[in-house]
């Protein structure tokens, strides 16, 4: 069998192409209008306020559509395009729904919590992509007229069933297990790299802070991801 490598990244990934993380000490960039991620991005919210969360994903729609991939993401496209010409497996895990590891060119994308760019409609469950920034009306409604939200993963919900799945099988199977930008505490992503140390992989976390994730690494690079990566590469 092939031999394969994984990669799992979160928000810090993209912090150096200005999105806001959720955590971590550039945390104060993720507040917006004084309301943490945790009480937006929630079935219950949406369903108190609709067009409240609309404006958070609205405004975080336009963060990324302004921003551009950086060197942290341009380097695992290229690591995906090397491992292709070596005959390695390699699979791109991410907890990010900003659509930048895609625009940097990786093909082997697993979305565990979903695509900002999709929208999902509430009455008929037709998903359309739609990259309009801004989004008019707010909230928009399907073609059948039904309420539509951002095809994202909430709190309380559970993850894309064929995402996990197949997120589950790469990380039991990886030989080396990348864990970039992410504080590891939010499950049952950061559980994989439990699964993948278990099955045997080596684990390599990128990331400026200490984490939860450190224990389990057989390599700690404390720096930003856009910088370890260049050197890795
Ligand atoms: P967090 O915001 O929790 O963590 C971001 C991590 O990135 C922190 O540990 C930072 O230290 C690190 N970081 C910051 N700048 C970095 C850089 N330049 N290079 C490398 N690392 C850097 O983001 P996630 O772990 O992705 O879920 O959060 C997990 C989930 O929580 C998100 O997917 C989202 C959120 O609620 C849902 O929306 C379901």
């Amino acid at each position: 069998m092939a031999e394969c490598v994984a990669v799992l990244t979160g928000a810090g990934i993209s912090a150096e192409s200005g999105i806001p993380t959720f955590r971590g000490q550039s945390d104060a960039g993720a507040l917006w209008r004084n309301y943490s991620p945790e009480q937006l991005a929630t079935p219950e919210a949406f369903e108190r306020d609709p067009r409240l969360v609309w404006e958070w994903y609205d405004w975080r729609r336009g963060c990324v559509a302004r921003a551009e991939p950086n060197a942290g993401h341009r380097a695992l496209a290229e690591f995906e395009r090397r491992c292709a010409a070596t005959g390695r497996r390699f699979t791109l895990i991410t907890q990010n729904v900003d659509g930048l590891h895609d625009r940097a060119g990786s093909r082997q994308v697993v979305k565990l919590h979903g695509d900002l760019w999709i929208l999902r409609c509430l009455s008929c469950g037709r998903e359309e992509r739609d990259e309009r920034v801004p989004l008019d009306p707010l909230p928009p409604r399907c073609d059948c007229g039904g309420l539509q939200r951002p095809a994202v993963v909430w709190f309380g919900e559970s993850l894309p069933a064929r995402e996990w799945a197949c997120a589950s099988e790469v990380s039991a199977t990886a030989r080396m297990f990348l864990v970039i930008g992410t504080s590891g505490v939010v499950y049952p992503a950061a559980g994989l790299v439990e699964i993948a140390r278990q099955s045997g992989a080596r684990i390599a976390v990128v990331n400026p802070e200490p984490t939860p994730l450190d224990a389990r690494a057989d390599w700690l690079f404390r720096g930003a991801a856009s910088e370890v990566l260049a050197r890795l590469l």
